[in-house]
């Protein structure tokens, strides 16, 4: 029997999740398809409770609702409650588990450039609702957590969270500082990039040993990510943390490996990038 899955956000026009699960699905000759609808905010418990009375097996949650979901749940996995964000929803035994795959997803994706070992550094500027779920899912492997952010309260309320689960991080103010010099890896969260706006801080200085990694795609490069490349450092963009959430939401839906290289492939051709 067909199954459904979908994505729901406010706005959605953009998301390249149903491309990426699609052409999975295809892949695979999975019996299954993957939409998108848009869900206003005041709309999200109804939306919630029709995608379950028409037989989904599962969706994707985006902003505006990721926080906004967690009480219509049933149940949390640890991945949700560690977040205090879901992007992912199963249907099982009449039951809504809400789960979260961004952090995970992202630290898969971050392991295949480096090892994670507790000795290394890693610097994430923001503390949105991304640099949570990433932080979240780095601080068990015992690495360093290097928080700023524009908005103290937010970077210090961070550090708190990370340091409630017996992880190690630290403080600093958003500003240029040590930070630079001491992450082996720098990950750019904030929103600073997405209309090719120039970062606030240069990058000048920074060992071309670190890896820079900007969790933005679209732009494919960002100035910030620009500028790190052109100062020797190795850079990431934002597209393999979202192909590996999708690839975890798959795995939580299903209980098999997704196939991931179709999935990028699809994710590049959606974005008409050269392939390396
Ligand atoms: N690749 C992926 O799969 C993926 C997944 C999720 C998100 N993202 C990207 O990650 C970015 C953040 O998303 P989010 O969900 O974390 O958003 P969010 O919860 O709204 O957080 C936004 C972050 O950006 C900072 N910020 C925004 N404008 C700024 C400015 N002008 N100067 C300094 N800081 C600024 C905010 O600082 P304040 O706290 O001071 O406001 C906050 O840290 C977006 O660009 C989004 O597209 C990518």
């Amino acid at each position: 029997m067909q199954k459904h899955l979908a994505v729901i956000g406010y706005p959605i026009a953009h998301s390249l999740s149903p491309i990426m699960h699609n052409a999975g699905y295809k892949a695979v000759h999975k019996e299954a398809i993957y939409h998108k609808f848009a869900v206003r905010p005041e709309e999200l418990q109804e939306a919630v409770l029709g995608l379950k009375a028409l037989g989904f097996r599962g969706w994707n949650v985006t902003i505006p609702h990721k926080e906004t979901i967690l009480p219509l749940c049933d149940e949390l996995t640890e991945e949700a409650k560690l977040a205090g964000a879901v992007n992912t929803v199963k249907v099982q035994e009449g039951k809504l588990i809400g789960h979260n795959t961004d952090g995970v997803g992202f630290v898969q994706s971050l392991q295949k450039h480096m090892d994670l070992t507790p000795d290394k550094d890693i610097v994430l500027l923001g503390a949105g609702g991304a640099a949570k779920g990433i932080a979240m899912a780095l601080a068990p492997l015992g690495v360093t957590i290097h928080v700023l952010n524009r908005t103290k309260g937010k970077a210090q309320q961070l550090v708190e969270q990370i340091q409630s689960i017996g992880g190690h991080a630290l403080l600093h103010e958003w500003a240029l500082g040590e930070w630079l010099k001491r992450g082996d890896c720098i990950i750019q969260t904030t929103s600073i990039g997405l209309k090719m706006e120039d970062y606030p801080y240069s990058l000048h200085g920074i060992s071309p040993d670190t890896l820079v990694i900007d969790i933005i795609f679209n732009p494919w490069e960002t100035p910030f990510l620009k500028e790190a490349k052109s100062l020797g450092c190795k850079t990431v963009n934002g597209i393999e943390m979202l192909l590996y959430q999708g690839a975890k939401a798959w795995e939580f839906w299903f209980d098999e490996e997704a196939p991931v290289s179709v999935m990028r492939e699809a994710l590049l051709n959606a974005l008409q990038v050269e392939k390396g």
